[in-house]
């Protein structure tokens, strides 16, 4: 009779999605230094983040264990005559646990959050393949400009609130602080 073979279940844990704490911050600049490089300063994006505080009750953390492995942070932006407006911005997954769901977890629930709290548009510049799967689009943001110049492909809009977009044109500016 063969003897029975005890088998090694490996458990793999899952991160934890949770709102960014001020004692994320140091990390966060870490992993976002990881993903996008310390050239990040010079986008245009930037231009409408500098000297301002990302919005704190939608930034998320993903944390495994200790380690912070994903962040998302929200700005807000000012459009002419526009819907209350969004900025979205980094996302950034470290890079041993992409592809493991976690960039998604952050934006289904930092989009819903902001959705939830008022928020009826938001804007991103990114690879348009991965964010149109959560609804964005180039044609959303086309009758905008930003402060600076981007690559008109990866300039994205989405609606929170139907039409929110709809013949809103000109120049994105920076949050009254
Ligand atoms: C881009 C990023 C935020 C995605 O988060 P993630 O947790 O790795 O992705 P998810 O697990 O939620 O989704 C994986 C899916 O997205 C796709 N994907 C990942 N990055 C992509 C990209 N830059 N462009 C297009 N698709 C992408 C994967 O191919 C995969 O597709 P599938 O579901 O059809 O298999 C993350 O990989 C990251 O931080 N990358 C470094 C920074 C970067 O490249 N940013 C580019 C976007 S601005």
């Amino acid at each position: 009779m063969a003897a029975s073979k005890a088998k090694t279940v490996r458990r793999i844990a899952a991160p934890v999605v949770m709102p960014e704490l001020p004692q994320h911050a140091d990390a966060i600049e870490t992993l976002v230094d990881l993903g996008f490089g310390p050239e990040r300063f010079r986008k245009t994006a930037y231009r409408l983040r500098d000297g301002i505080d990302p919005i704190a009750e939608l930034g998320l953390v993903a944390l495994l264990g200790k380690q912070l492995v994903g962040t998302i942070r929200f700005w807000e932006v000012t459009l002419q005559s526009g819907p209350k407006t969004l900025l979205l911005g980094p996302l950034a997954i470290h890079p041993d646990r992409q592809g493991q769901g976690i960039g998604r977890a952050l934006m289904e629930e930092g989009l819903a959050k902001a959705r939830d709290t008022g928020w009826q548009a938001v804007i991103l510049v990114g690879d348009a393949p991965y964010y149109t799967r959560f609804g964005f689009r180039r044609d959303l943001a086309q009758n905008l400009t930003l402060p600076g110049p981007v690559d008109p492909q990866r300039f994205l809009g989405l609606e929170l609130s139907l039409g929110a977009l709809h013949g809103v044109q000109g120049l994105v500016g920076r949050a009254k602080t």
